[in-house]
């Protein structure tokens, strides 16, 4: 006999039941169990998993304030500015052309290995600062490649003016780094290949170098974990930061006009006019240093925007996103605060305390002394979620244990548990929420919890450290689509839902 299929069975069971009072009770239980179900999953498109290959935004310009932006750009006041976000290698990149250079997922979750290395080396490690020497030493063997943090290749990007008159650069924004650096002639060792014109401070009348002297030179030690040099000649500060994965910039410490938006001009601004630059930036001319450090762009800024940003990373490369400075840049209602914690070590870092994970609407099993332990930080250049090896067991059970009408294929680089849905029209998944230590439980979007390699190829989008000791990372897919609030004089960092495409 077949089985029946579950909707009929449905019926005939309302059918039996109908004769009777408790019957009426036991199907509305049944009625109610099934919508807690639907209450507890995604269901989706397996093709709105998967990337258009145009962008989706009506314009390609950085200062565009058109869509979603508008009511982030409406609302402000003169103290906020708002940058439209790209991934790096989407459609919607002012970078995108060089087409041979996107890296396959394979190396995306391999680069961020390497980051998620460096940012542990550099948690667990005590500080010891590296001197840079000189430009013509090779940086590579001058800076240890334990120090610093890693860019990267699943990173999203911003447009801002430098100098005068202003050139347009795209920098990859980090808030797990603090010092702003872009490729700068006449390049004295070695410029990669970028895809705007290289910065020429002798073409700007607003460029300075600053002194090796200066206790701003002195505060580049913490900021980067190398000590800086100084050229004798000019007595010019020299600045050296060397990221996970053998990517570096060397180079003279300048002082210069940024411009975010026209109406937001910082002059002054401290950055690093890089000589010697190698690495895996895919063609951006350079980095956005978004950490807590006193160099950081939060910190240089902190007299306009008191410290405060926002972003919201889009979910799709086709899509777009915004990156928003000062709290007129639209902190709405909707968003739910959490305390902001520090980390020992990691000063550049953005702690928050997580204490659980919901899957499908049930608090896995972990004791929060697991999350406790390690720490956990916020990090907009990760990939990949990393937890406790302990609480990602559970996760990977739970998650499994929800998806066993799918087949299991084969790993994608780090992640361990992925799917074949070339068969299916629509697939459903558990949601998964963060639970933290003051209360907050944070719903990740419905885009925030998969890694799309193919359809025949998606991934649970978290993979595990190395030991229970390691910080856990909460990386950006997971921040997919949430408005991210950092209200750092406020000690806090919240989350609103939906806020971008
Ligand atoms: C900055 O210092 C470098 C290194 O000594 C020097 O070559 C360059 O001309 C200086 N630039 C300015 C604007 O002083």
């Amino acid at each position: 006999m077949a089985a029946p299929i579950s909707s009929s069975s449905f019926l005939m069971r309302y059918i039996i039941c109908c004769s009777g009072f408790l019957c009426l009770i036991l199907c509305s239980l049944e009625k109610g169990f099934a919508l807690e179900e639907r209450e507890h999953a995604h269901t989706v498109e397996v093709n709105s998993l998967l990337p258009a290959t145009t962008c989706s935004s009506s314009s390609s310009s950085s200062s565009s304030t058109k869509g979603h932006m508008s009511k982030h750009a409406s609302s402000s006041s003169s103290s906020s500015s708002v940058l439209k976000v790209v991934h790096k290698h989407g459609p919607c990149s002012r970078l995108k052309k060089q087409k041979s250079k996107t890296p396959t997922h394979a190396q995306i979750l391999q680069q961020d290995q390497a980051r998620v290395n460096s940012i542990h080396s550099r948690v667990n490690s005590k500080k010891q600062f590296k001197s840079v020497d000189d430009l013509s030493e090779s940086a590579a063997t001058t800076i240890p490649a334990q120090s610093g943090s890693v860019v990267g290749s699943g990173n999203y990007i911003v447009n801002v003016g430098l100098g005068s008159p202003k050139k347009q650069l795209s920098l990859i924004f980090d808030t797990g780094s603090d010092l702003t650096w872009t490729q700068c002639r006449p390049c004295v060792k070695s410029c990669y290949k970028q895809k705007e014109p290289i910065f020429d401070p002798s073409l700007s009348a607003s460029y300075a170098n600053v002194s090796c002297t200066s206790p701003k030179c002195t505060q580049l030690s913490s900021a980067t974990g190398n000590t800086p040099g100084c050229a004798a000649s000019t007595s010019t500060c020299i600045y050296g930061i060397q990221y996970g994965d053998q990517s570096f910039s060397v180079g003279y410490f300048g002082r210069e006009k940024l411009s975010l938006t026209k109406a937001d001009v910082f002059d002054g601004f401290l950055f690093g006019c890089g000589q010697n630059n190698q690495g895996l930036f895919g063609g951006a001319a350079g980095l956005l240093g978004l950490g807590r450090n006193q160099i950081s762009l939060v910190e240089q800024s902190a007299q306009k925007y008191n410290r405060f940003f926002s972003y919201c990373l889009p979910s799709t490369s086709s899509s777009t996103g915004y990156l928003s400075f000062g709290k007129g840049g639209g902190s709405s209602n909707a968003v739910k605060f959490t305390g902001l914690s520090t980390v020992s070590q990691g000063d550049s870092f953005y702690g928050l305390n997580v204490v659980g994970i919901n899957v499908g609407g049930t608090k896995l099993a972990i004791s929060a002394s697991v999350f406790s332990s390690s720490g956990t930080i916020i990090d907009s250049g990760t990939v990949i979620t990393r937890l406790p090896p302990t609480a990602y067991s559970a996760l990977k059970a739970a998650f499994r244990q929800r998806m066993k009408s799918y087949p299991l294929t084969q790993a994608l680089s780090i992640l361990d548990t992925c799917y074949d849905f070339s068969s299916f029209k629509t697939v459903s998944y558990p949601k998964i929420s963060f639970v933290f230590d003051d209360g907050l439980t944070q719903e990740l979007d419905a885009t925030g919890i998969l890694y799309v390699g193919s359809a025949d190829q998606v991934c649970l989008a978290f993979a595990g450290n190395g030991d229970d000791s390691d910080i856990g990372i909460f990386g950006n897919v997971q921040q997919k689509r949430l408005q991210v609030v950092y209200d750092i004089a406020g000690g806090k960092v919240g989350f609103a839902p939906a806020a971008c495409p």
